[in-house]
């Protein structure tokens, strides 16, 4: 059975535009593949702890056993990598901040991008000591939101938009390479620019996902 990994970032609840898209898009999903398994996580009910000297000290242990005090440190991570691995299809609702993604996304990738369980590492291999782990025919879904407009390729705010490339980076780095971004812009303008803002994302999440 195939899974589908909903992933929400924003505080916001009903005024949230990435909330309200990935709803959107999950619902398309859905009704493309009944069959699929729907797992939801939204990164405010139950923010993933900051990475701590435990965290590292057990993520980069050489032993094959950890201790139970290594174990616990990577509890939390080990949860967030499996269900992760597990999934086929993403879904990701991140609002741009400063330029970035909320700190609370920033955390979760902390979490999820580890040594010998998204990615490995071998010194010794001249020609590609870095290997991604979360390989397979994954298809990934970006909605984004800002609140000015013009952050896309090829637009003229692009060069401050630090979420996208970041995003891009740490999921090629483990093996995801369809990655899909969707933008709704103009959050802080409202009225008509809003609108046609939102009428577009939901224009390219008709385009994407096709149901009959
Ligand atoms: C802390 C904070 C930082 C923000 N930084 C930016 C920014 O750098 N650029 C931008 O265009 N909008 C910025 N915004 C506006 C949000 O991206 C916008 O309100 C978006 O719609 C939030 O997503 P949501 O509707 O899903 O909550 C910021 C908002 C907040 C609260």
């Amino acid at each position: 059975m195939k899974r589908i990994l909903h992933i929400d970032s924003s505080p916001r609840h009903d005024r949230s535009h990435t909330k309200n898209l990935t709803r959107q898009l999950r619902d398309r999903l859905l009704k493309k593949y009944p069959e699929h398994e729907l797992m939801y996580r939204d990164l405010y009910v139950g923010i993933p702890p900051h990475v701590d000297a435990s965290w590292i000290e057990a993520a980069f242990s050489k032993d094959e056993k950890l201790s139970p005090r290594q174990k616990q440190a990577v509890e939390i991570s080990d949860h967030l990598i499996d269900e992760f691995l597990s999934a086929d299809i993403y879904l990701l609702g991140i609002p741009m901040y400063n330029f970035g993604m909320p700190s609370v996304f920033k955390a979760y990738i902390d979490n999820i991008i580890r040594v010998n369980r998204t990615f490995s590492f071998d010194p010794s291999d001249q020609n590609e000591p870095y290997k991604p782990l979360a390989v397979g025919n994954k298809t990934m879904y970006v909605i984004v939101a800002t609140g000015d407009d013009g952050f896309q390729k090829g637009e003229e705010l692009f060069e401050l938009n630090h979420l996208e490339p970041h995003l891009q980076t740490v999921f090629e780095f483990i093996g995801i390479d369809d990655i899909k971004f969707i933008y709704c812009g103009n959050d802080e303008y409202g009225g008509e620019k809003l609108e046609q803002s939102i009428k577009q994302a939901l224009g390219e999440i008709e385009d994407l996902i096709e149901v009959h």
